[in-house]
């Protein structure tokens, strides 16, 4: 390395530069992760609330089905004064995956739905990520949840445990109420007991890219910041390194060339740490040295003179 020490100070702060932005972007890469997960477990938090809401009132009544939200597991009439009229009983379940359907129609970022390996609903059948994490969550009761990324897609999954007041529809199928066997038989998603998997929220949010979170890395604030670091290293270099040792080799020099009156400027090193000034310190002494030689010559010339 013949370079000036300018030159190695650069390539210095660049690899310096280059390892830093490197660790800086993995750690962005872990609370993209942290970010994406909070966000999909405050989906789930609401689905499990709207879910438990239902399930206190075992199933929610409605007196309209709308076109996309004809489905209901129970039918009651209700007559009065004014007439008869038909209520629609959606269990919690069935409630979900209507919600389920207007969450992911509107521009929301997060997608969710309920999904099972023993599905009733077909439009509830897993994909290859559910089903595989469903596995999971089998395996291992004590998984919380199971994430990962999917063709661009953050993907979090977290198992729904049967309770007691589930086994009523998910149990033995000879205590299950009529409406559930007649729509669904009683084959599907029976046998359960507490503590099992039942099945799992699962919630789809777009992976966030460079493209997202370089802007909001790159502002006017961390920007200034980083000329600010340029900038104090370049002044660095160069008034407190670079000018002082070019001042040492031409007092140095000057030395060499016998003008042995011109004085060094620096810091004594009982004042001074800086080796640069030691070095000074060190010419100066070196410099002292040969005066005192010199005259010594010359006095020793000027006796043989005599
Ligand atoms: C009143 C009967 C009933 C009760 C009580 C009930 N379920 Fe269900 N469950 C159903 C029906 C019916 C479906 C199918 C819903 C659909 O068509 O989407 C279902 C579906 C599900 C699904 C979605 C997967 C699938 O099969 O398509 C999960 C998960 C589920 N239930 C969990 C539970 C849990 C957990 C509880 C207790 C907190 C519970 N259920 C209580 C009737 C019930």
């Amino acid at each position: 390395m013949k370079q000036s020490i300018a030159t190695k100070y650069s390539l210095i702060f660049l690899a310096t530069l280059v390892l830093i932005v490197a660790a800086v972007l993995l750690g962005v890469r872990n609370l993209k992760t942290n970010v994406l997960r909070n966000e999909a477990q405050a989906v789930t938090a609401q689905v499990v609330a709207f879910r438990a809401w239902i399930a206190n009132a075992g199933m929610i009544w409605v007196k309209e089905l709308p076109k996309d939200f004809h489905d209901f597991l129970a039918k009651k009439e209700f007559t009065d004064t004014q007439g008869t009229t038909t209520f629609y009983g959606k269990n919690p379940a069935l409630a979900t995956r209507e919600l389920s359907t207007i969450v992911n129609k509107s521009a929301l970022r997060a997608t969710f739905r309920v999904t099972s390996d023993q599905y009733r609903n077909d439009a509830n059948a897993p994909d290859y990520f559910e089903s595989d994490a469903i596995k999971q969550v089998q395996a291992n009761r004590d998984l919380k949840f199971v994430e990962g990324y999917d063709q661009g897609n953050y993907r979090y999954v977290e198992p729904i445990l049967v309770k007691e007041n589930c086994l009523k529809c998910h149990g033995d199928p000879k205590d299950a109420p009529p409406e559930v066997i007649e729509k669904y038989g009683d084959k599907k998603a029976f046998g359960y007991k507490v503590g099992d998997v039942r099945g799992v929220i699962s919630v789809k949010l777009p992976d966030l890219t460079m493209a997202d979170i370089l802007p909001t890395m790159a502002n006017p604030y961390t920007i200034g910041l980083l000329i600010i670091a340029v900038l104090i290293n370049f002044l660095f270099t160069r008034y407190s390194l670079i000018k002082r040792l070019r001042a040492l080799t031409e007092g140095a020099e000057a030395i060499a060339e016998g003008n042995l009156d011109q004085e060094l400027k620096y810091t004594k090193p009982e004042h001074s740490k800086d080796e640069i000034d030691h070095v000074f310190h060190a010419v100066s002494l070196l410099r002292s040295s040969m005066n005192i030689a010199m005259q010594r010559i010359m006095k020793g010339r000027k006796a043989g003179d005599l």
